[in-house]
């Protein structure tokens, strides 16, 4: 599959990336966790991108297309590619659509996560994510909790809780959405690749919202097959 997940922060685009992941051995692309690997391994990137990330504001479109374009040019996206929060202004969606096109490939769909502001704040302050970079998995203190506090059930690793994932950033964080993400949609519609989902109820029906939509093949979500 080809896909990008569009949605506010906390939507739950990572959560189901990792689990679309499965479905046929297409790659998570997630400029975030790059960018938080970036940090955590103090690259000159990492530096620059922590100020932009700390305030909730969007890192250069320059730094994020270099990021992607190389990205997807490694051999294992030719199998398929989930792009996790990318691309996020419309500069960067005119980007992607010239390194696709110098590919020869393309998107399918961009499924659109709606979810009602509050639910995301409160999604994103409880939210806990593995320490291992290699298994990443996505916790919530109340929704979704490990059987044992601050432990991934998956790899037995440290949970912890990102530094953007307080109430002030997120609220920053949304109103970057809300500005510069959201006419992302209107963008991709005039392609006639947007496919709009609720993305509330339990992840598995996201899931398999989603899986329907690709199962569909490069029809849109009723069903016509245009
Ligand atoms: P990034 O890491 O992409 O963060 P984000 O877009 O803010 O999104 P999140 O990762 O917070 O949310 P998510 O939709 O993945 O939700 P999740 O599945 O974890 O970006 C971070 C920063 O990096 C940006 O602010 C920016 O500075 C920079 N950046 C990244 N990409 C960039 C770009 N392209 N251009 C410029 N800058 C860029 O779920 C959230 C929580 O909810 C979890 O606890 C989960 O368990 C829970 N949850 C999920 N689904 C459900 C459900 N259905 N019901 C209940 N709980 C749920
Ligand atoms: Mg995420």
């Amino acid at each position: 599959m080809k896909l990008i997940l569009l949605g506010a922060p906390g939507a739950g685009k990572g959560t189901v990336a990792k689990m679309l992941t499965a479905v046929d051995g297409s790659v998570q692309i997630s400029t975030g966790d790059i960018l938080r690997a970036a940090v955590k391994d103090g690259t000159e990137m990492g530096k620059k991108a922590k100020e932009y990330m700390d305030a909730g504001k969007l890192v250069p479109d320059e730094v994020v297309i270099g990021i992607i374009k190389d990205r997807l040019a490694q051999p294992d996206c030719q199998k398929g590619f989930i792009l996790d929060g990318f691309p996020r202004t419309v500069p960067q969606a005119e980007a992607l659509d010239k390194v696709l096109a110098g590919l020869k490939t393309g998107i399918d769909h961009v499924v659109s996560i709606d979810v009602d502001e509050e639910a995301l704040v409160t999604r994103l302050t409880g939210r806990r994510t593995c320490k291992n970079a290699a298994c990443g998995q996505m916790y919530h203190v109340e929704f979704t909790p490990p059987k044992k506090a601050g432990i991934c059930d998956k790899c037995g690793s440290e949970l912890y809780q990102r530094d953007d994932d307080n109430e002030t950033t997120v609220r920053s964080r949304l109103a970057t959405y809300n500005q510069a993400t959201a006419p992302l949609i209107g963008y991709y519609s005039a392609k006639g690749l947007v496919r709009p989902i609720k993305g509330v109820g339990g992840i598995d029906d996201i899931f398999n919202q989603i899986v329907g939509i690709v199962s569909a093949g490069t029809g849109c979500s009723c069903g016509c097959k245009h």
